[in-house]
């Protein structure tokens, strides 16, 4: 599958005669809430692994030098905390943009701390498209993600700006909590707006 991933996602759902749905964000849709919505819940999903396994050539670094971003990696038994936003479906025009290298909009049901369910959208890059870089060591991430920038700012912001917003949240990725104890380990860096 090509990386560029809007036409995909706005063949796949219909929305029409729908006036919200939610939204769930586990990556820098946590933190960087750049669209508008109608309300906005801590959410847990399950059978999926936050992984810093996904290229970006367009926001966190460039096609020549490509940082990494977040995707979900199925898992049984794992569970990834983010956050669940209901919003307008029109919404879904601007994401998709937002989220087109590699990103495919799955249905889930995600699980509010109240114990109350959802079902929800999550944009998911799978192994198939062709941004995916795999996996590799926790610090060979960090290595590569404090070597990276891209139009949207340094990789090791989005890294530490999401670590921030899972602590906020009282998550404990382990993964993300590595790779950052790497990063910090290796060279101070900078973050605008932390
Ligand atoms: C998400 O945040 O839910 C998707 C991955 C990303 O944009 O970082």
């Amino acid at each position: 599958m090509t990386a560029n991933t809007i036409d995909h996602n706005r063949a796949r759902y219909n929305f029409e005669g729908i006036e919200s749905v939610w939204l769930f964000g586990y990556g820098s849709l946590i933190y960087k809430v750049d669209f508008p919505f109608l309300e906005q819940r801590p959410a847990t999903i399950r059978g999926w692994a936050r992984r810093f396994w996904q290229g970006s050539h367009d926001h966190r670094g460039t096609p020549e030098a490509p940082g990494r971003v977040v995707t979900l990696i199925e898992q049984p038994g794992a569970r990834c905390k983010g956050m669940a936003y209901r919003v307008s479906p029109n919404v879904f025009e601007y994401l998709d943009v937002r989220e087109k290298n590699g990103y495919l909009r799955f249905s889930t049901t995600m699980t509010f701390d109240d114990g109350s369910h959802a079902e929800g959208l999550v944009y998911i890059a799978t192994e198939d498209n062709e941004a995916f870089l795999g996996e590799a060591p926790e610090a060979d991430i960090a290595a590569q993600i404090a070597a990276a920038a891209g139009p949207s700012g340094p990789n090791s912001e989005y890294l530490l700006r999401l670590a921030e917003s899972l602590r906020a949240l009282g998550d404990d990725c382990v993964h993300t909590f590595a790779i950052e104890t790497h990063l910090l380990g290796s060279e101070p860096v900078a973050v605008k707006d932390r």
